[in-house]
């Protein structure tokens, strides 16, 4: 099954994406992560990328889409994918729908004084491991031991350019996959296995 995950900056997609792929055996394919990888390479998308990303604007399409389609092209997505914070404009959804079929997509539902609170507390891996001063109280990774460290565009003014940008460029896309019928609201304000629970459940309803 083709999954795109929806929700605001730091709604949980990440951390539910991690945990559904490892169920279902399929990959996790999160833009976020691929940028931030070829940032910490260097490479020319890195280079470019890093800018729009340490402001908290969106990387321009043309390079976000070439990206997904190269990596929806390789073999292990031929059974499914997820895929968290792609697509995030409605240019980005209409390529998209030129390059695959999406069978589900999940919004991942929370509200936006929880979510600042969630991204002000988060602390990250460079293994895509992510968690949250409030229940973890170490300084490395419970998973692989590196230093845990906090993302840049999780500082507070960076945090707010990300919200305006997502009420203004990505929320839209509730409406086109709604309007394809395949959009499911979860409710993203309960504990993590709960909204586990609710997303495997609206997985295996449409399966
Ligand atoms: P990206 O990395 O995609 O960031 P994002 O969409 O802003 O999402 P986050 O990673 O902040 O949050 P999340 O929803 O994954 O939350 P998480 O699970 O970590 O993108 C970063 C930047 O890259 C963009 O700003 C843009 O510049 C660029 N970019 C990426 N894709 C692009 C694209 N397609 N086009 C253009 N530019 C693009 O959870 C957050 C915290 O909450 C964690 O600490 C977690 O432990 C905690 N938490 C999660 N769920 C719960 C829960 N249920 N209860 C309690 N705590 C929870």
């Amino acid at each position: 099954m083709n999954i795109v995950f929806l929700g605001a900056p730091g709604a949980g997609k990440g951390t539910q994406a991690t945990k559904i792929c490892d169920k279902y055996n399929i990959p996790h394919i999160s833009t976020g992560d691929i940028l931030r990888a070829n940032i910490k390479a260097g490479t020319p998308l890195g280079v470019q990328a890093k800018g729009y990303i340490d402001q908290g604007l969106l990387v321009p399409d043309g390079l976000v889409i070439a990206l997904v389609e190269d990596r929806l092209a390789q073999d292990d997505c031929k059974a499914g994918y997820v895929l968290d914070g792609f697509p995030r404009t409605i240019e980005q959804a209409e390529a998209l729908s030129g390059f695959a079929h999406i069978d589900l997509a999940v919004n991942i539902v929370v509200d936006e004084a929880l979510v600042v609170e969630r991204i002000a507390g988060r602390r990250t891996c460079k293994c895509g491991e992510s968690f949250h001063t409030s229940w973890y109280h170490s300084d490395v990774c419970n998973k692989c031991g590196a230093p845990l460290y906090q993302r840049d565009d999780d500082k507070a003014e960076t945090v707010k350019a990300r919200l305006e940008v997502y009420n203004k460029q990505t929320a839209p896309l509730i409406d086109f996959y709604r309007n394809q019928g395949v959009l499911k609201d979860v409710d993203g304000m309960q504990d993590m296995l709960k909204v586990f629970e609710s997303i495997v459940k609206v997985i295996d309803d449409n399966n």
